[in-house]
């Protein structure tokens, strides 16, 4: 039987996305600011976030997708643009679920460097300890985790298990 072990809570990751809300807020406070977000794990985080960001921001969606298959490996990154919005003269945050090599933030946040934004920073709910294997260091961190896979509040394993409003420690059963 596949395992799941919760590793935050629900509660938790209300209480550090409201906080990291209030933060960015501060931040950015009178400044014009788009909120780029990775699909699709970071959809969940996405929705809470700029409902806690209370003041004018727009938002932007991204498609990256790495040629993996359901568990991490590395490969190359096929970034699709079709969503992105015009940032010339704007403030990005980048958004995504989680960094772990790090390919997917730095390749994402080099190509919107070249869209003449005022700044890009970049925010993560979770940061995976020991993955990293380019250097890239997110602004803002919700959870900093141990090398485990995880799903649940957008993450995924193959596509399932988004829907969990809290984030768990996978283990696929013997089968
Ligand atoms: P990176 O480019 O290696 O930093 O990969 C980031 C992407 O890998 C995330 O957007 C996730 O889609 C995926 N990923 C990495 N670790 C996990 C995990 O533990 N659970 C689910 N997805 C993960
Ligand atoms: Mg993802």
């Amino acid at each position: 039987m596949d395992s799941f072990e919760v590793l935050i809570s629900e509660q938790e990751i209300e209480r550090r996305v409201r906080a990291l809300g209030q933060e960015i807020m501060a931040d950015y406070a009178g400044k014009p600011l788009t909120i780029v977000a990775v699909l699709t794990g970071s959809l969940v985080m996405l929705a809470d976030l700029m409902r806690q960001v209370a003041m004018p921001h727009r938002v932007a969606l991204v498609q990256a997708s790495s040629y993996r298959g359901a568990r991490t490996t590395a490969g190359d990154l096929a970034v699709s643009e079709a969503f992105l919005v015009d940032v010339a003269g704007r403030h990005v945050l980048l958004l995504d679920d989680i960094l772990d090599t790090g390919r997917t933030l730095s390749e994402i946040a080099r190509r919107l460097e070249s869209r003449q934004p005022l700044s890009v920073r970049s925010a993560v709910l979770l940061r995976k300890i020991g993955r990293q294997v380019v250097p890239f260091e997110p602004d803002y961190i919700g959870f900093t985790i141990p090398d485990e896979f995880v799903v649940g509040y957008g993450l995924d394993f193959d596509d399932d298990y988004r829907h969990l409003p809290y984030i768990a420690v996978y283990r696929p059963g013997a089968s």
